[in-house]
């Protein structure tokens, strides 16, 4: 069973001109981490804060655990879905250590039951609680402020986490430091959580699942690099960057490559290391071909033509979609917060 299932939801707010979600289908399973990746207004905010019944459907049923939201209690459903959002939202007369524990108090926890807990929960989120646990917002940085946040999200221990922009205020450094932090939990607890981004390099970073999201539409869902390779559209090709070089060497894998024959002394690869490294493989062993070995059993070969081949293809592709698009009217919404998608080839 899905852990959380939209069916055909759509949310129109009074005198709006088009619906903020239109008719959106798909399902996230247990233990994923699903990205919600779109331009500024197209409904990814929307989406989520229907999950935990911040706002319901106009129509459509979005189910979590199997049971329409709208048949579970507002509040005992929101203490079981932790949410982060950018603003973090903490408590400013409150201790890091009281945050923490506003909701297992409410849950009706003794301060000596949850106190070990606070420590774990700070731990987890690489805050040394001797250090942080007295300490008020104003004495935090931003990022010390959102792994507060994200502690606090984490305390009643829900099984499922809505993440709104948690890192949309921070510096790349810190952002990147809290994306790594926010894997190892999520492998470390297996939670399902539904991030919100409109950043497509921390989409491919932390996605197991994305959904592309336009002006109340979805787009596209699936793995990021089934964006990146197969785009659904010239918007979704533009905004994931499918022609850009770099991103598809990053993320492809050196299978997509793969030629067949073979010389049973070139360097080996695994078909699951990405273009990269195949290509620094090339260059660093001096050689012309790679075996791609798939659990130990040759498929094939990869050859820097081979590489510069798939580079062509997806860039073509980009081209005949974007050749698509212009003839089609009305012409695709403008993409805010894509990635720059340099020539390079
Ligand atoms: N309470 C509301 N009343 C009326 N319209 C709203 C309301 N909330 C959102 N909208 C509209 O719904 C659309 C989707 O908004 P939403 O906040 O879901 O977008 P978003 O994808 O989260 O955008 P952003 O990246 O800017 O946060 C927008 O056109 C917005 O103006
Ligand atoms: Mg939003």
């Amino acid at each position: 069973m899905a852990k959380v299932e939209f069916v055909d939801v759509t949310k129109t707010y009074p005198d709006a001109a088009q619906n903020a979600v239109d008719h959106v289908s798909f399902s996230v399973e247990a233990g994923a981490l699903c990205i919600l990746l779109g331009t500024s207004g197209s409904g990814k905010t929307t989406l989520l804060r229907m999950v935990n019944r911040l706002s319901d459907p106009t129509s459509g049923v979005i189910r979590v655990d199997g049971t329409p939201t709208v048949d579970q209690d507002p509040i005992a459903l929101r203490r079981r879905i932790g949410y982060v959002i950018q603003q973090v939202g903490l408590f400013p007369h409150l201790t890091v250590e009281e945050n923490v524990r506003v909701v297992p108090s409410i849950l009706g926890q003794s301060a000596s039951e949850t106190s070990g807990r606070v420590d774990e929960l700070l731990q987890l989120v690489g805050l040394e609680p001797a250090e942080y646990r007295k300490r008020f917002q104003r004495q935090l940085s931003g990022g010390q402020q959102q792994r507060v946040g994200l502690a606090r999200a984490l305390a009643a221990d829900p099984s499922l986490l809505l993440m709104d922009e948690p890192f949309g205020a921070l510096d790349a450094i810190t952002r990147g430091r809290l994306q790594d932090e926010l894997l190892r939990i999520q492998r470390e607890t297996g939670k399902t959580i539904l991030f919100v981004t409109h950043d497509v390099e921390e989409a491919f970073k932390l996605g197991s699942q994305v959904v592309v999201m336009d002006q109340g539409h979805l787009m596209q869902e699936g793995a990021p690099v089934d964006l990146l390779a197969r785009p659904a559209n010239a918007f979704v090709g533009k905004l994931v960057g499918s022609a850009n070089v770099l991103r598809q060497l990053e993320y492809l894998p050196a299978s997509a490559a793969c030629e067949s024959g073979g010389d049973s002394s070139a360097p080996r690869i695994a078909a699951h290391a990405t273009l990269l490294d195949a290509l620094l493989q090339l260059m660093q062993s001096k050689r012309r071909t790679l075996t791609l070995e798939d659990d130990g059993r040759d498929i094939g070969q990869v050859t820097l033509s081979g590489i510069s081949n798939v580079m062509a293809a997806a860039r073509q592709t980009a081209a005949d979609q974007a050749a698509e698009a212009a003839e089609q009217e009305p012409l695709p919404a403008r993409v805010e917060g894509a990635a720059p998608t340099p020539d390079l080839i």
